[in-house]
């Protein structure tokens, strides 16, 4: 190679010239078994209610989910991770509608199993903010600070309802100290060896999941960094990796996605096991509002953008366009 990039014997554009050829050299490509759809499910709605700030997602009714669950799996994609929009008036500060059995979350993932069966992974987030009255990821102590061992228990909880609902996968997304361990520790317990779990490894403060506030109707006054990771550590991330192995995570994830493309890359290259990447709400919002205005192409980017994920190591994606960049792939290629 020591002629490498001497010019005029050496011209990179010639693998660059049709579209075939850049098909064929492309070092990365998104496949809908790659995407996991987030979706969300609110108690009490007989039709979806769109999202203002995430024009084409939907709170879904009961019946709506298991269409899209429906659809999600027609079209190729690997899982669905469901997030559950109590009744309001069931909020309280322990996020009560988060262990009952009968809560929307529970009865959303038995609907998925019985629309799907086994044909796409079903996960559920594990986390308290959808369902508590103050809209934080864990229950208060007297100082109205985030108690972190108090939390675990609630965690364990939830994982046993969420397990017994029919989840195949559970996400812990609080970022509470030892939640791995104590959920791993819970599930095993009550016999629900085989539910996985798929850590948020990293997850960082960001201002990106903005969106999100609305779809799933958070209390939230205030912000979350007193457990989020701080956006400007990166080897934290490694820290945070290491304990999660440990504490028997099967999957873990990077989130959100395109700021934090460089800690997903130092995630990859030290994890023994698969890496997701989270394209959250913000993301999401972010190319709906620039392409309405015609401001970028929609199509490319949402491509482009997924790519980036790819090209950065991940192997599992979720992102709010999984169902309709599996259709489109199932139609051009
Ligand atoms: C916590 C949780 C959040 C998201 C997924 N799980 C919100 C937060 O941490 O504030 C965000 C997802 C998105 O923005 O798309 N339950």
């Amino acid at each position: 190679m020591d002629n490498a990039g001497t010019f005029p014997a050496v011209r990179p554009r010639r693998l660059r010239t049709t579209a075939a050829m850049r098909r064929m050299v492309a070092e990365h490509r998104v496949h809908p078994a790659d995407l996991i759809l987030p979706a969300f499910v609110r108690e009490g709605v007989d039709d979806p209610v769109p999202l203002g700030s995430m024009p084409g997602v939907a709170q879904h009714s009961l019946d709506s989910l298991r269409k899209a669950a429906g659809e999600a799996a027609e079209a190729g994609v690997s899982g669905i991770m469901l997030f559950g929009v109590p009744d309001e008036a069931k909020k309280d500060a322990i996020g009560s509608p988060g262990t009952d059995p009968d809560g929307i979350l529970q009865r959303a993932l038995r609907a998925v199993r019985a629309e799907v069966g086994d044909a796409l992974v079903v996960m559920s987030d594990l986390c308290l903010d959808e369902v508590t009255d103050h809209g934080h990821c864990g229950v208060l102590d007297a100082e109205g600070r985030v108690d972190n061992d108090a939390t675990l228990a609630r965690y364990a909880e939830m994982a046993r309802v969420q397990a017994e609902a029919g989840a195949h996968v559970l996400g812990p997304s609080g970022m509470m100290d030892g939640q791995v361990g104590h959920v791993r520790a819970a599930l095993d317990a009550a016999g629900h060896t085989d539910v996985a779990l798929l850590a948020y490894t990293a997850k960082f403060a960001s201002a990106f999941y903005g969106p999100f506030r609305e779809a799933v109707n958070s209390s939230l006054t205030g912000d979350r960094k007193a457990y989020q990771q701080d956006p400007p550590n990166a080897r934290e991330a490694l820290r945070e990796l290491a304990q999660d192995l440990a504490e028997g995570a099967d999957m873990v994830m990077v989130k959100p996605g395109l700021p934090y493309l460089d800690v997903l890359r130092q995630v990859v290259d030290a994890s023994p096991v698969p890496v997701g990447a989270y394209q959250i709400s913000g993301e999401y919002a972010m190319v709906e509002a620039a392409a309405e205005r015609g401001w970028l192409d929609r199509e490319r980017a949402i491509e482009e953008t997924l790519t980036s994920f790819k090209r950065a190591g991940a192997d599992v994606i979720l992102t709010y366009w999984a169902t309709e960049f599996a259709q489109r792939w199932g139609r051009e290629r």
